[in-house]
């Protein structure tokens, strides 16, 4: 087992891979200091790295120099507290949002730098799914998918169709493609919110509680399908509090509270009884409300 049971007790700056600064793998950067460098190690770079990202809203400190990396194939998750800065630190890691401080590295490529263009390029390869589905109403199903080849791919109208249709179908949705979000359920709303990343061919998926806003019963259709691209190989980081199922699934827990990542480690040994982690904590009482 690699992953630890780590608390942040460390000051901010940290070497890469340094075991006091959980998720940390490179030297922040500040605004006015030199630019990062994606961590100097002969390793070839993580698939994602996220480096020192801070964020402020007028006064408030929403992040606090956070760092994370995904290697091809991870599914990582994030949780913590509401107003922690799970969604905020999604949202700077796709620029959706830009960072004040800090950079994300894609394929050891950074973004910081970026013209608008090549962001616009970056942000393609980072596919997101919000909790509220984020689909066009006036639109089916399967043009919500090809909506996005045809307007950012300049695909013809009959080849994104048939990709649509193709991602509808490893979503299970192919029989539903004509239909409108208003006339399929929760679940399936999402579902097609997932395809629609999907025809996008990101490296990488970032979700935000993507089972959050569907009924109890609806939760596992869209759980199997993150199980699915999982095992697929596709590389995620996701904010859930589906402790049961992500458990299960990760290797590493990132635990987020007041815009920092103050533990990270393994479900084994977060979870583990008399672990006393802040993790353990928290999902106990995930469960209490649960009825898990
Ligand atoms: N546009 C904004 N302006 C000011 N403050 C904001 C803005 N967006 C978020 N915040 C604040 O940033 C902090 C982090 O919010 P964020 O939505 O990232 O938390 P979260 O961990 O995703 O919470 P939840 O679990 O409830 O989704 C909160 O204190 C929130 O009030
Ligand atoms: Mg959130």
């Amino acid at each position: 087992m690699t992953a630890q049971l780590q608390k942040a007790t460390a000051p901010p700056a940290g070497r890469p891979g340094d075991p006091e600064r959980p998720g940390a793998t490179c030297t922040p950067y500040a605004p006015g200091a030199p630019p990062v460098t994606a961590a100097a190690s002969p390793a070839p770079p993580h698939l994602l790295e996220a480096c020192g990202i801070t964020k402020t809203m007028g006064d408030k400190i929403l992040l606090h120099e956070v760092s994370l990396t995904l290697d091809r194939g991870d599914l990582k998750v994030l949780i913590g507290p509401s107003g922690g800065g799970k969604s905020t630190l999604l949202q700077c890691i796709h620029f959706l949002n830009p960072p004040d401080g800090g950079d994300v590295f894609l394929d050891g490529e950074s973004a910081r730098d970026m013209s608008r263009m090549n962001i616009c390029l970056f942000r393609r390869e980072i596919g997101m799914i919000f909790q509220d589905f984020n689909l066009f109403d006036h639109l089916t199903a399967r043009d919500n998918v090809a909506v996005a080849l045809r307007r950012v791919k300049g695909w013809a109208k009959r080849e994104a169709y048939d990709r649509a249709m193709a991602e509808l179908d490893r979503v299970g949705l192919a029989s539903r493609a004509d239909l409108y979000p208003a006339q399929l359920s929760g679940g399936q709303k999402q579902r097609v919110s997932i395809a629609r990343a999907l025809a996008m061919d990101p490296k990488v998926m970032l979700l935000d509680e993507p089972t959050s806003a569907l009924d109890p019963e609806l939760i596992g259709e869209v759980l199997k399908v993150i199980q699915d691209l999982h095992e697929g190989g596709m590389t995620m980081l996701m904010v859930t509090h589906q402790v049961g199922f992500a458990r299960h699934m990760t290797k590493e827990f990132l635990f987020m509270e007041s815009g920092r990542i103050t533990e990270s480690g393994s479900p084994e040994e977060l979870l583990r009884d008399g672990s006393g982690s802040r993790t353990s904590d928290f999902c106990s009482k995930l469960s209490e409300i649960q009825g898990g």
